[in-house]
């Protein structure tokens, strides 16, 4: 048995904090003693300290605020070497940036070369879990899987399937799809940290065919998820409704096929009705806010409050390469403006609660990660107070945790994250900390 321990300020939730103060666990002088990987204990220092071997290691975070490791709920792999590609809008972005970047992932060699890097970098973010599209090519989700599990992080992802109106390269038949889809399950789902979704991309690239297969996937695999893209743009919309005329709007395309459940996690959902958005809160839906992307396409406004008023479960998505930064830290800053123009403020501990719980919990894998409760698998930041001077000062005059978290989630990024923990382990640094 190891057993590993961290002395310093502690910060997690237990629910949704809009729920009442019960939900938040803070530890001014805190320990997190972990076994072989899982947190047995988080309390006081002073409580919790005559319970460790007398020769035990206590390693002490100054200066700094342990929390959960950041969820990402939506993120492309391929795409991390197109981020910050300008001038285009949602429909024109993807066939003048995104599609030639994904057609290099046809070769193994290039998706084994940008699978470690991809995961190091989300890494030195602070993000432990997250939910990620690979490309049409099985052999991308196989290099990040791969990758991933010599980390062991708890990771979620899915091959693309989309069956017209992309280049030949990006394209299969949906039977296709839908065999080489089944075949990564079996292969990776559940093993190690990993787990599957199901991914068809958008309905403008897939045909009823291939929404059914997808459809089909889910529903004979209980406990996949299903991700995709949901009303991101106004064009995009448009598109979608001359394509589905018989459909009600741009959500009941994916109801009819089955993809409107428990196990769906919906990127963007801009321009959507309040009806729409109370079918997605009554089929428990998740929905990915990914607010530098939004904000970078010029996509527009998620509805936040009315999206926090119907009960729709929210994570937050990078979206990398339309978002533009991999930081959860950045993400809650954009998100925090995206809802103040919509005329609510995202408080603190709030927005903390969206890159951590309540991303894992729209991601199913709540029960593991997303909190530092007993019994929850040991993936763990340190946050540095002081990363920036400009954070040094703001922070000398910071009189509460809500006020040191909002500092952080304002003015911090990847320089804000000191230490980052995987199963009780110190994550490997590949890429991002070379440079440093
Ligand atoms: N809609 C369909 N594909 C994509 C994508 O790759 N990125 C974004 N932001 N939206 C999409
Ligand atoms: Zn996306």
């Amino acid at each position: 048995m190891t057993v590993t321990a961290h002395r310093g300020e502690i910060f997690t939730l237990k629910d949704d904090p809009a729920l009442g103060p019960d939900a938040i666990v803070h530890h001014l002088d805190g320990l997190l003693i972990i076994e072989d990987g899982r947190i047995t204990d988080c309390g006081d220092f002073s409580a919790l300290s005559p319970q460790l071997a007398t020769d035990q290691h206590v390693t002490h975070h100054e200066n700094g605020l342990i929390v959960p490791g950041f969820v990402d709920a939506h993120v492309h792999f391929p795409q991390m070497g197109m981020i910050a590609s300008p001038g285009r809008q949602l429909m024109e972005w993807l066939r003048d940036y995104t599609f030639p970047a994904e057609l290099d992932f046809a070769d193994p060699d290039h998706c084994q070369a940008a699978a470690p890097l991809f995961l190091d970098a989300l890494l030195a973010h602070g993000t432990t879990s997250a939910l990620v599209f690979g490309t049409v090519h099985s052999q991308s989700v196989e290099a990040l899987f791969e990758a991933a599990l010599a980390l062991d992080m708890r990771l979620i992802a899915g091959k693309v399937l989309m069956d017209r109106d992309a280049p030949a390269g990006l394209l299969e038949s949906a039977a296709d799809g839908y065999a080489a889809s089944k075949k990564l399950i079996e292969r990776w789902h559940h093993v190690g940290r990993l787990g599957y979704a199901v991914t068809p991309r958008f309905a403008p690239t897939c045909s009823d065919e291939s929404l059914a297969s997808a459809g089909r996937l889910l529903a004979e695999h209980r406990d996949i998820l299903m991700q995709t893209h949901l009303a991101e743009n106004l064009s995009e919309c448009a598109h979608v409704a001359a394509l589905f005329p018989d459909a009600r709007d741009y959500l009941d395309v994916y109801a009819r096929h089955g993809l409107l459940g428990d196990r769906s996690v919906f990127a963007h959902g801009i321009h959507l009705d309040d009806d729409a958005i109370k079918r997605l809160a009554e089929a428990r839906s998740a929905v990915a806010f990914c607010p530098t992307s939004n904000l970078f396409l010029g996509s527009g406004l998620m509805r936040y409050e009315a999206m926090r008023k119907a009960g729709v479960p929210l994570g937050l998505g990078t979206d990398i390469g339309a978002g533009t930064s991999l930081s959860l830290l950045d993400t809650m800053a954009e998100a925090y403006k995206v809802a103040h123009l919509g005329g609510v403020v995202i408080g603190a501990y709030e927005a903390f609660y969206h890159a951590t719980l309540g991303g894992a919990r729209a991601l199913h894998i709540d029960q593991a990660v997303g909190s530092l409760q007993p019994g929850r698998e040991a993936d763990f930041l340190v946050l540095d107070y002081a990363a920036t001077p400009i954070m040094a000062q703001r922070m000398a005059r910071a009189q509460s945790l809500e006020e040191r978290l909002f500092i952080l989630m304002m003015l911090g990024d990847d320089r804000a994250v000191r230490h980052v923990y995987l199963a009780g382990n110190p994550a490997p640094r590949l890429y991002a900390r070379a440079l440093s």
